[in-house]
């Protein structure tokens, strides 16, 4: 039996992250994936591809919608959707295939097959050639998490389906009914919204990106309205038959009313699961804890040698929460002080405009009795918006009323993915409103909307 110091289960972005850095570290790794590819949710079916069809459909919205204003008149912008869809499972193999070169160029030794935890540090791998068994000092649960079913609206791959179908429908649907206004049925709703489908969205909640500071709802909510998105908040489907070639959807809205629209498919996007029940961890006794895996502040399971990252355990589902997570647990493993810092994780749904945000909401700080001073700043009085035509938006921050500590930073605008990465290091580094506003931001960029707000927090932008 081979034995390593680590085994990671697992292959997504908190599995591949953590066996790389554990093996620049000096560890002898080995990686555990059932599935062809590596890469996990986020390379094959989730990230990735669904950012390559937001950057297509985008695309073709801005040809077909936003050039003539810059006098370009496109003559006829046509569709061909497997081209699109062939483009984005290039850029997934690219990715995935550059995931298995990383794991030769750290000596990380990937075994194929089911892992599933075995007791005594041993992990059995179970595959079409068979099972074999292999043991370490360490175990990395890193097996991620799997679409929610509505119990009365099951998944049947073709009209019922989660976001991993919705990336790769063969033809546009006529009316796409999206189940959750969260981050997958905002981005894939915007998606098939933009090539050409009626999209209804129906929310439980009284708004969008519920998790989002409510004015950066609001903005999103009317933007996506504008663009042509249906939206259904505060209600809930209550039942799905087939109907014809299609399916008759029933909704109570928010006034309490019953709707029925008929639709050709429904994307359920109401949230994620841990992958629980994949790797003998009910077997091995493995403790959870809401669902999840229950671990210590170092990962630690119940279970000696046994640690989990990721979707698997508390905290936002999120690719790059369980990247640091990986990190940080490879470095604790080697004796290193590895740590995430939970106060600082950026979130962001890739919609047009994309919202970004970190730290606390103005709702959030008022719940925790905070005092807070806000200061925000419209994307329509910065020049470089105007000239790039994205003058839609706008940034708010939030600051303590006596400290003046950054809190939380929210983003609501063109390119709010990349502009979030500055106040991400400014709370890492427990920078002040101020420290923000004294800093020289490059003109003209979107980043000086980030300063016009942090100087509003002390009423004082230049432009506004
Ligand atoms: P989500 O938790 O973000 O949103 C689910 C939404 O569905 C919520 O607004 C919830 O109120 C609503 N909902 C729940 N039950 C409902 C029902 N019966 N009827 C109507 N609405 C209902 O989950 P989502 O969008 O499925 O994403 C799953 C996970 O993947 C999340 O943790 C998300 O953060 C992550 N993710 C992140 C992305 C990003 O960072 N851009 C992109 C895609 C997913």
């Amino acid at each position: 039996m081979e034995s390593f110091d680590l085994i990671v289960i697992g292959s997504g972005p908190g599995g591949y992250v953590c066996a790389i850095r554990a093996a620049q570290l000096g560890l002898k790794t080995a990686l555990v994936e059932k599935d062809a590819a590596l890469g996990g949710t986020c390379l094959n079916v989730g990230c990735i591809p669904s950012k390559a069809l937001l950057e297509s459909s985008e695309l073709f919205h801005v040809m077909r919608h936003k050039a003539e204003p810059h006098g370009i008149s496109p003559s006829s912008v046509k569709l061909d959707l497997p081209r699109m869809l062939a483009r984005k499972e290039g850029i997934v193999k690219d990715l995935t295939d550059g995931i298995a070169v990383l794991m030769k160029k750290n000596k990380v030794t990937v075994v194929r097959g089911r892992g599933v935890l075995k007791g005594g540090g041993k992990v059995a791998v179970l595959s079409e050639s068979g099972e074999q068994e292999i043991e370490a000092k360490a175990i990395c649960l890193a097996m991620g998490s799997v679409a929610v079913e509505l119990p009365f609206l099951p998944f049947d791959g073709d009209k019922v389906v989660s976001s991993t179908e919705a990336l790769c429908f063969d033809k546009v649907p006529q009316h796409l009914v999206v189940i959750g206004a969260g981050a997958i049925g905002l981005e894939m709703g915007s998606v098939w919204n933009r090539l050409g489908a009626k999209v209804t969205v129906v929310e439980l909640l009284p708004r969008v990106a519920p998790f989002a500071d409510s004015q950066m709802s609001t903005f999103l909510e009317r933007s996506l309205k504008a663009q042509g998105m249906i939206f259904r908040l505060g209600a809930k489907v209550t039942g799905a038959k087939p109907e014809g070639e299609g399916l008759s959807v029933t909704i109570q809205n928010a006034k309490g009313e019953e709707e029925s629209f008929t639709c050709d498919k429904i994307l359920v996007a109401v949230g994620r699961k841990p992958c629980t029940d994949t790797a003998g961890l009910q077997e091995a006794g493995v403790i959870l804890e809401g669902g999840r895996v229950q671990v210590d502040d170092h990962f630690r399971t119940n279970l000696p040698g046994v640690f989990a990252i990721g979707d698997l355990i508390r905290g936002p589902m999120l690719a790059h929460k369980a990247q640091d997570e990986g990190v940080a647990l490879a470095e604790l493993l080697a004796s290193k002080p590895g740590h995430v810092n939970y106060d600082a994780i950026p979130n962001v749904v890739y919609t047009h405009p994309e919202l970004a945000c970190v730290g606390l909401t103005e709702e959030e700080c008022k719940a925790k009795g905070l005092p807070v001073k806000v200061g925000k700043f419209y994307f329509k009085g910065n020049g470089r918006a105007k000239s790039l035509g994205e003058d839609e938006g706008l940034v708010k921050v939030v600051a303590h009323a006596e400290t003046d500590r950054l809190l939380g930073v929210h983003i609501l605008g063109a390119r709010a993915s990349d502009m979030i990465a500055e106040a991400v290091v400014a709370m890492e580094m427990h920078a002040s409103a101020e420290d923000l506003a004294r800093t020289c931001h490059a003109h003209p960029t979107l980043s000086e909307i980030l300063k016009e707000a942090a100087l509003n927090v002390d009423k004082r932008a230049i432009h506004g």
